[in-house]
Formats: C-alpha cells, structure tokens, sequence
C-alpha cells in the first residue's frame, strides 16, 4: 500500500522551495507558565514552563492559505482530488501519509467530515512532524482542544438526547463545564499511582478469561475475543465487577448485550465518516440511518452505564459492596461526588460521564491487541523472543503487581507494542483547535484554526532509517543502545516522544492511557506466554488497516491456529 517515500521527496522539496519554508528562522523568547496556562492536568506542563519556544519568525509571516496542498471546493473540500489519490476513507493511516508523500509535514486541504475546519472548504493544516506537534501543545491554554470536538455524531448524540453535561466533551472551545468534569473523570484514573492501584482488578479479570483465546482464536473469532477482554478488564476497573464475557460463566444478558452496542455502534459510527454522510449529518443537518441506528447503540451503553452505575450506588449508600466495588473506579469517584459540591452533576449526569470512559476505552484498546497479536503471529521469531522474555519473567504470562513497580518490566513486550504503534498505530493522528491563533513554520494561522495531527508518516519515512530498514518489524529499534545510537542524528526524530504512543498529549491527553497500557500488556503477556500463535494459510498476503468504529483494525480480520505451549 505505501509507496516509496523517497519517490517523493523531490516534490516535496520542490515544494518547500517554492514557499521558502526551508529558509525560516526563528527568534526565541521565553514564556512563563502563565502565558503557557497550560491545563494543570498536561503532563508537559512543567517542561513547558522551562522550554524556550520559538514563538516569532523574524519576517511577516505568510498567509496560510498559501500552504501547498490538494486543491479545495467550497462544501466537498478536497473530495475530488482525495477521490483519484486515496483508495478508501476507512484508511486513515493512507489517507494521512498520501498527505505527507506529496506536500510535506505541513499540508493544506478541506474535508466536509471537519466540521469545524476553516470557511465553506472546510480547511485545515495536517502536521507531521512532532516539534509542530509540541509548538500546538505548548500554546493550549487552559482550555484545551481534544479530538473529541471533532466526533460530530457525539455532539448531535448529546444534542439531540438534552444531554449538555454530555455535551460538553465535545464542544470546542472547552469550557468550565468540561474542565470540572475533566479534573473529575480522571482522578484515581489518570496518575501512576492511581492506575496501579487499579491494576490488581485488570490482571484477575484478564486471568479468569484468558485461556478462552485458544478457542476464539481457533475458531475465527479473534474482533470478538478482544472485544470481550477489553470489556472485561475495564469493567473490573469501572465496576469492580467480573461479567467474565470471555468465558459467559458470570455474565448477565446486560452485559452480552453491551458488547453487541459496541460492536454495532462502532460499525455505524464508522459508517457515519464517510463523506457523503458528513455532507448529509454535518452541512444539510438531517439525521441519516447510520446515524439513527448507531445512536439506538449509543442508548444501550447509556441504559448500561445508568442501571450499572444507579445500582452501585445504591448498594454503597445502603454499605452493600463487595471489595472490589468498593476500590473500583466509580465508587472512588462516587465518593467524591459525594464530598464535592463543586461538580454540580447529578447522580445521572454523572452515570453519563462515565459512560464516555466505555465509548472511549472499547474500540481503541481491542484494537490496540489485534494489531499486536497480528505482528506476532506475522514474526515468529519476534514472538519466540517474547516468549523466552515471558518464560523467564512471569508465571505462565501473569504480570504480578509487584512486576509493574521496578522501573523496567518486560522490556522486550514494551518494545513490541512501540513497534506495532510505528508500523499500524490503531489511531493515525487526531486533530486539535488552535484557540488563540499561532505563528508557525513561517506562517500565521487565526485563532480557532484546526490542525490535523500526523504520527504515523514521520515514523514511517524511509529516509529516517537505515537502508531498507524501514519496513521491517523490528521491536529491537527501541531498544535503549538503539535510542542512543540515533541521537544526534536526522534519525533521532523517530523517538520523539510525542510519537510514542496513540494517546494523545496536552490537557486532553487520554485519562485511560495508563489503564489502556495495563489491559493491553497483561492479555498480551497472558496470550504468548501460554500459546504459541500462527497465522492459517487462508489468509491474504497483506491485511490493511480498516477504519472500522473510532479507530483501526486489521482486514481482513486474520485467521488464527493457537497451540498451547
Ligand atoms: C489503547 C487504548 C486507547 C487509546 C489509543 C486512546 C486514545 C485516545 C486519544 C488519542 C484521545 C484524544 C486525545 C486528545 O484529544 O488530545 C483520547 C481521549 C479520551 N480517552 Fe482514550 N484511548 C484509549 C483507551 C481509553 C480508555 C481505556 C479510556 C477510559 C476507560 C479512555 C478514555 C478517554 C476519554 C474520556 C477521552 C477524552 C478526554 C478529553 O477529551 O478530555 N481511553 N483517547
């Protein structure tokens, strides 16, 4: 699917010639944290304050709309030009890198998905090499833009169910009403310690199911069996309960049914991107079938999150919980509820919130395993190494609670999910608003500009590589020696941090990261130390990434034959 990209380098660089965006230069000038503002929740806060930012150039800037890129209409923005250059819209990672392949790390075009792009083209500039990244994340403010604003079917969702404290997620810009709920959501979630207080409950829950993978895998069913681990290892976390999905001993309808939501939410969901949806829903502004039904699928995981999370509450005011609803996330942030006025929800409200964290947390961390299983299955002699590093390690895969306090653990598995996030990251990129307007690369752009983020093309580019290297799945690049090797080097922008990982950054960088982190390390381990998985022969040569809810996921889905050890 990815062309050469040296085949357009000379483009691309008669490009920059064209706009003089080689010849910048900079003046530096330092800013205090006020100027920063940035949200207290940033974990770049502190550095910020520290970082001298190039904030001016030294000459007029240029106008924006001179930026290279496809041309744009007014209503289909660059749909014509997208129609001859990319094959599909459900592929993000081509429609971003075919972007990056023809024009450069900084290209202008409009979309009528981006709703909240610039004028009737619907503009906005998609960067892609992380130190633009850091300039937009550095100058947020304390009411940061997040990708959520651009989820329009959650807006018309929340819109059209009255549901503003829903709402507020998914407005831009951010308010007090998200930075409050924001602040709420994420306490006991977000920080190392919270996380690994939670981390007992992924690790039990992923152990009551996992020895399920062998017949899931086996019998075709690979989407369904990360399904059902991510949604049993975060309703441990959400809930304290254990639905044991991926076995259904413990499981009530409610919660089968909830996987169901999810599925068809997430399919309709992603229906809904396609542009001539995005024209209908978005422009025109009528309700087509795949939004209707994919909102029905939206009001299952709210009836869920409101009868599970009503329930508990209930039990814990009548001192009816077990001890692990009591430590679990909700409860913790019940009691909190309780304590605070300041959050100014109601029991519901706050139910709603919570529903966010399944709508954010199901999709995205499946498909985080699926790749991850894939690449193993793909490189066998990768996946034997993970083995031996899992049969030194663990007992029979099971990460211990103890494991996760020493500073390295299971070093070779990290840097197989760091690889697998380089060669298919689940999510390609995200987009944030630019409240204030910025000077960048030479150009200023207005206040309220959207720029689309890039993480995949930079850690894609073979000229970062050494000869040929690029395209081989290679977990040993991320090794320390290797980091260290390319400093100083053209090559060390790979291991920029802000390409590190599909989560985001800033003040809206996702709270379940670290919960994610866990789920996915504890089924990973889990899985290859007790099998030994292998792709069928009725497989094609190539899977390509689908957009097929929020984020990817490998097509076809592969087919599996899992042996145990
Ligand atoms: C591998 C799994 C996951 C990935 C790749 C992922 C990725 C992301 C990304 C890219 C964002 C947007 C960041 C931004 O706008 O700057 C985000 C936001 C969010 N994520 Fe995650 N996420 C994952 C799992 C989870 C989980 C498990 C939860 C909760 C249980 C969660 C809850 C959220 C919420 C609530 C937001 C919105 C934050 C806000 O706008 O303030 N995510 N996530």
């Amino acid at each position: 699917m990815f062309q050469s990209v040296s085949k357009y380098r000379p483009v691309v660089n008669a490009v920059r010639e064209r706009t003089g965006r080689s010849q910048r230069r900079w003046v530096q000038a330092k800013r205090t944290p006020e100027e920063l503002g940035e949200a207290a929740t940033c974990p770049f806060a502190a550095e910020a304050a520290q970082t001298s930012e190039p904030v001016h150039s030294w000459e007029e800037p240029k106008d924006w709309l001179t930026i290279p890129g496809p041309p744009s209409h007014p209503y289909i923005g660059s749909l014509l030009w997208h129609n001859k250059h990319v094959q599909g819209w459900r592929d993000l990672q081509e429609f971003s890198d075919i972007h990056y392949r023809h024009y450069g790390d900084l290209c202008l075009f409009g979309h009528p998905s981006f709703q909240n792009g610039w004028g009737k083209k619907k503009l906005l500039v998609m960067l892609s090499n992380p130190n633009q990244f850091h300039k937009i994340l550095m100058t947020q403010g304390q009411f940061p833009g997040g990708m959520l604003e651009f989820v329009w079917q959650m807006q018309h969702y929340a819109k059209s169910r009255k549901l503003p404290k829903l709402g507020a997620f998914f407005n831009f810009p951010s308010d007090e009403t998200w930075r409050v709920q924001r602040n709420y959501l994420q306490k006991g979630f977000l920080g190392p310690k919270d996380a690994r207080n939670l981390f007992p409950m992924v690790s039990k829950a992923c152990e009551l199911g996992i020895d399920s993978f062998h017949y899931w895998a086996n019998a075709g069913h690979l989407q369904q069996f990360v399904n059902r681990a991510t949604f049993d290892t975060i309703t441990a976390v959400l809930y304290g309960r254990y639905v044991q999905t991926l076995t259904e001993k413990n499981s009530r309808p409610e919660d089968l049914k909830l996987i169901d939501d999810a599925v068809w939410f997430f399919k309709w969901m992603a229906d809904t991107w396609q542009p001539a949806e995005a024209i209908k829903n978005v422009i025109l502004g009528y309700e087509t079938e795949a939004f209707t039904k994919m909102a029905t699928h939206l009001d299952g995981f709210r009836d869920y999150a409101q009868t599970t999370s009503i329930e508990l509450f209930d039990r814990y005011d009548k001192d009816e919980l077990t001890e692990d609803e009591e430590n679990c996330f909700i409860i913790q942030a019940y009691e909190r509820f309780v304590e605070l006025e300041e959050t100014q929800l109601t029991k519901s409200e706050l139910a709603d919130i919570l529903m966010i964290t399944y709508v954010a947390g199901v999709d995205t961390t499946s498909a985080l395993m699926s790749w991850n299983i894939l690449a193993l299955a793909q490189n066998q002699d990768k996946q034997e190494k993970l083995y031996q590093e899992l049969k030194e390690h663990t007992n029979n895969g099971i990460i211990s609670p103890q494991m996760i306090e020493q500073r390295e653990w299971l070093p070779y598995l990290h840097a197989v999910v760091r690889e697998t996030h380089r060669v298919t990251p689940g999510i390609a990129g995200m987009t944030k608003k630019h409240k204030e307007g910025i000077d960048m690369d030479g150009y200023r752009f207005p206040p309220n500009f959207l720029f689309g983020i890039n993480w995949f093309s930079i850690q894609n580019d073979a000229q970062y590589f050494p000869e040929g290297d690029v395209k081989d799945y290679k977990p040993e690049r991320w090794f320390k020696e290797a980091v260290q090797a390319r400093k100083g080097t053209p090559s060390e922008i790979i291991d920029h941090r802000l390409l590190a990982n599909p989560f985001g950054f800033g003040g809206r960088a996702c709270p379940g990261q670290r919960v994610a982190h866990y789920q996915t390390m504890c089924v990973l381990a889990s899985i290859f130390g007790r099998f030994k998985v292998e792709l069928t022969s009725e497989n094609p040569p190539k899977f390509e990434p689908y957009l097929a809810g929020a984020i990817h996921h490998p097509s076809p889905m592969p087919m599996y034959k899992c042996t145990i050890r």
